[in-house]
């Protein structure tokens, strides 16, 4: 969290020089009111800002405090001691960090910030593939609401569901409700995997041909790919994993071009701490996370709201499925 003394020299000149790459100097002007009030309501709020790795440059350069993937986000959410968690991604996120820090003031800036794959599944669709499939675990995705995990046996994120899968020791699971992410992973783990037709509608959209297309239009261009993507999209990726994940790559390996086949903002925040490294940028927007404006993440800590509160009947079961997925990584 911004203290009060780095408030008092908080700088936007300088802050700009972290963005320089991907926002032209007149747009962050533009930026300087709402920024410069976060981080004066974030001190006054006693708050903190988490956000997902889809959060546009000014918002996640601009005005965060703790950044990462899913798995990140629900890690970080535990340990914070700040009175109020602003959550700046969907509300599966706000939930999950509801569940894992209660006590705290959970803020949502825009409610709608949904999700295509949490809005996809109902606890009644668990009932029936548990009676489809006797004895298999259910392996449910955290993009998913809190009453859907309270009826699942563990959740898993992109970043570490092969570990879960494998720690079930199981020859068959029901893994919901991606049924793209649960195909790139039983290729992965060779265990027998059950799924739901959910879909990301980000990622579903990208096709075997953009790759080529790529490609072509980019030679020893190395392409990191989501695993909500179709498995024929993975297959013509260098490498596939979480946002997290694609971020260490290119940390890790410096390729001198790159494609993120994911949403397009996870690129401008990447390419804004690499100006050296050349991003090709194809741009399929999440609607869902782009509700998190400036605007909006001003008025939830202007205005204490909308809050997020976690139904009582299903916040125990729900955590418990959360929790044994942080046990196993
Ligand atoms: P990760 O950041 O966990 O890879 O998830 C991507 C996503 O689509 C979250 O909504
Ligand atoms: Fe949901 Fe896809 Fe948006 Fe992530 S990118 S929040 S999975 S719709």
């Amino acid at each position: 969290m911004v203290s009060i003394s780095e408030l008092q020299s908080y700088d936007h000149a300088a802050a700009y020089e972290t963005v320089r790459h991907v926002i032209p100097e007149v747009e962050w002007a533009m930026y300087a009111d709402d920024i410069e009030a976060i981080q004066r309501l974030k001190v006054e709020h006693d708050a903190v800002i988490l956000a997902h790795n889809y959060m546009t440059p000014e918002v996640f350069h601009g005005v965060a405090d703790i950044k990462g993937d899913s798995l990140a986000l629900a890690r970080e959410a535990e340990k914070v001691d700040a009175g109020t968690i602003v959550l700046a991604g969907v509300h599966f996120m706000a939930e999950t960090a509801k569940l894992l820090n209660p006590s705290k003031r959970v803020l949502l800036p825009d409610l709608r910030s949904g999700c295509s794959l949490a809005e996809s599944i109902t606890p009644e669709d668990i009932a029936q593939l548990r009676k489809d499939h006797p004895g298999a675990p259910v392996v449910t995705y955290v993009n998913t609401s809190a009453a859907v995990k309270a009826a699942s046996d563990i959740c898993c994120t992109s970043g570490n569901a092969v570990k879960i899968i494998t720690s079930l020791g199981v020859d068959k699971v029901i893994m919901i409700p991606d049924q793209y992410l649960a195909k790139n992973i039983a290729a992965l783990t060779g265990v027998e995997v059950v799924t739901h037709p959910g879909a990301c509608e980000v990622h579903e959209r990208f096709t075997p041909l953009d790759i080529v297309q790529i490609r072509q239009g980019h030679p020893g261009v190395t392409v990191l790919a989501h695993p909500e993507c179709p498995p024929e999209v993975v297959a013509e990726a260098d490498f596939a994993g979480s946002t997290a994940d694609m971020q260490r790559y290119v940390e890790d390996e410096q390729p001198a071009s790159v494609a993120l086949i994911t949403e397009c903002s996870m690129s401008d925040n990447i390419a804004a701490q690499h100006p050296d490294l050349e991003f090709v940028r194809p741009c399929n927007l999440c609607p869902h996370m782009k509700r998190n404006t400036l605007g909006a993440i001003r008025k939830a800590l202007e205005t204490g709201g909308p809050e997020i509160e976690v139904d009582p009947s299903v916040a125990a079961p729900a955590r418990r499925a959360i929790d044994r997925m942080l046990e196993v990584h």
